[in-house]
């Protein structure tokens, strides 16, 4: 049942003419009220559908509001919280990279999504954690500079023959560098038969104990289709919310019950609201950067199909 204020909300959107789009980690009333939620690929995907809205409320951090701008420069696209920003994507500055690409001339440069639209306007091609294996693989290129998660790095490490440079030299998340081996093996006890599965921002010791290693979106798949009835999920809390709304008939439990990423919960109802009313914040990149960048999105896109 919805409340007064999400019925208000739908309202409101239908008037605009809006869509709200909003990442799997949003909170539950959020996720109540969102027309499309998804991991960061499938939001980058559906911003290249929408062609018939004239406002985009985005709930998500500001790499991903950005990307959905760079795609559509000339939509209304708004955050409803300014200050949702991913601390991840403020480690790797556009310098750095120019001076780890002046190290290794010969080198790829591949970034997470996860990174400043600045820094996005020096990469060749982007990746996400749903991706970052294929795009890796689909480059001509032996040598990859990779940036800005180091774990995510690793992971594509791990699995390619092709030299990995993470860069800058610490990049991570620091709500999945909240797990630990011991973590797993305390909540193993509590659920001998469960599936594990991590997030790749997870430390590789973390990564080496889970049965699966996958985006969130990969995760409600596994969820979906594995014969398990029971999981034990590390990532941010409010993934797990959305599994057990939407796959009530299995058991999914959250490795860590504080694994929360505060920036992505400083969008409410009452802001989502003040968006649609004042089609506030909106999200600008600059044209130039905003043009360089295009290029890398649209080549992990087309990868990604
Ligand atoms: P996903 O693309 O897997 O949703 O990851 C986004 C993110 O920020 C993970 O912390
Ligand atoms: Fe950034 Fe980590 Fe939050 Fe994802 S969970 S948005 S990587 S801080």
């Amino acid at each position: 049942m919805l409340t007064d204020l999400q019925k208000e909300i739908l309202k409101l959107k239908d008037e605009k003419n809006a869509i709200i789009l909003a990442h799997n980690y949003q909170p539950k009333e959020i996720q109540e009220i969102a027309d499309f939620l998804g991991d960061s690929l499938e939001l980058c995907i559906k911003a290249t559908e929408i062609t018939d809205k004239d406002l985009v409320v985005f709930c998500g951090v500001d790499f991903m509001a950005e990307t959905a701008f760079i795609l559509n420069p000339k939509k209304k696209i708004v955050i409803p919280d300014k200050e949702a920003e991913c601390p991840m994507a403020h480690m790797l500055t556009p310098e750095q990279i120019k001076e780890a690409k002046k190290r290794h001339p010969d080198a790829a440069v591949v970034l997470y999504v996860n990174s400043l639209a600045s820094a996005k306007a020096e990469a060749d091609i982007l990746c996400t954690s749903s991706n970052a294996l294929k795009v890796v693989e689909s480059l001509k290129e032996d040598k990859i500079l990779f940036g800005p998660d180091n774990n995510l790095a690793r992971f594509v490490a791990n699995q390619t023959d092709k030299e990995i440079i993470p860069i800058p030299e610490g990049g991570h998340c620091y709500v999945h560098k909240m797990f630990h081996e011991g973590d797993i093996i305390f909540k193993k006890e509590e659920h001998p038969d469960a599936e594990i599965i991590v997030h790749p921002e997870c430390n590789e010791e973390v990564q080496k104990l889970a049965d699966y290693v996958l985006s969130t979106g990969g995760m409600i798949n596994q969820v979906k289709n594995s014969k398990s009835k029971e999981f034990i999920i590390g990532t941010e809390i409010d993934l797990i919310t959305r599994i057990n709304r939407e796959i009530p008939e299995k058991k999914s439990y959250p490795l860590l019950n504080d694994a929360i990423c505060k920036t992505m919960k400083l969008h409410t109802l009452e802001k989502v609201k003040n968006s649609l009313e004042t089609e506030e914040y909106r999200i600008f990149v600059d044209e130039e950067i905003a043009k360089k960048s295009l290029s890398a999105v649209k080549k992990m896109i087309e990868v990604s199909k």
